[in-house]
């Protein structure tokens, strides 16, 4: 063989692109919430990407600048899906749907929903039916004041002692990680270390961030 060209052909010709990674985003009411669409493009370039709006977060994002191929859905989309017994519910639809949930901003009211339990609109019902095999990532984002009330430390200790699933991260990290990790199992496939796309593998990949890193969305 007189060049490398030959065989980086073969590869390009054998390989064929896996499914990619459902994401699930959410958006709860913090003014961070205005990084929402972008964040909403920057998982779309990689990720099969559906979003999830609170009514306050929908004071901040324009549902109208999101990418017109991402599916955003409210708390009315949870009711005007639903008409008898026997018809699928969303909130369960989407858990079952998603290989992983990302609440990018996580608003204080929200965790501290999250961390009591409350489930009284689309985005706290995903999670409280979520399957803690898969990760759910959070960002929290809120005023200093809000931060440094003991609370908030409270509920995000409690959704970390959820399951090993939860991390605690800024959207800019949880982002870069997932595209790390993706990137890495392309790199697989194409050198033929690994021809199917094993979501649990692809979960054990994941390189976590932790509670220690209190880093906020904006
Ligand atoms: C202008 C404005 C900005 C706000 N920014 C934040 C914020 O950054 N973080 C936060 O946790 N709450 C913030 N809030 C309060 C939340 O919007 C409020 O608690 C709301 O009920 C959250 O609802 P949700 O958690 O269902 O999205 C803000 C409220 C207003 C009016």
């Amino acid at each position: 063989m007189t060049t490398s060209e030959p065989v980086q052909e073969t590869l390009a010709l054998n390989f064929s692109q896996p499914s990619k990674p459902r994401v699930l985003l959410a958006a709860s009411g913090s003014v961070a919430a205005i990084k929402f669409e972008s964040l909403c493009r920057s998982f779309s370039e990689w990720a099969e990407v559906r979003a999830v709006a609170t009514k306050a977060s929908l004071h901040f994002t324009d549902r109208k600048s999101l990418p017109s191929d991402i599916i955003l859905y409210t708390d009315d989309d949870e009711w005007s899906t639903w008409k008898k017994i026997g018809d699928e519910v969303l909130h369960i639809e989407l858990r079952k749907w998603a290989d992983i949930m990302v609440i990018a901003p996580l608003s204080a009211n929200t965790l501290a929903k999250i961390a009591g339990g409350l489930c009284d609109n689309l985005l706290t019902c995903i999670v409280r039916a979520w399957d803690y095999s898969k990760p759910l990532f959070v960002a929290p984002a809120m005023n200093t004041f809000m931060w440094n009330n003991p609370f908030t430390n409270r509920h995000l200790e409690t959704i970390n002692q959820l399951a090993a699933t939860s991390h605690l991260a800024d959207a800019a990290t949880i982002l870069f990680k997932f595209k790390l990790s993706w990137s890495v199992y392309l790199s697989k496939c194409r050198n033929k270390l690994t021809m199917t796309w094993d979501r649990q593998d692809y979960k054990a990949k994941m390189v976590t961030t932790k509670h220690e890193d209190k880093t906020k969305f904006r």
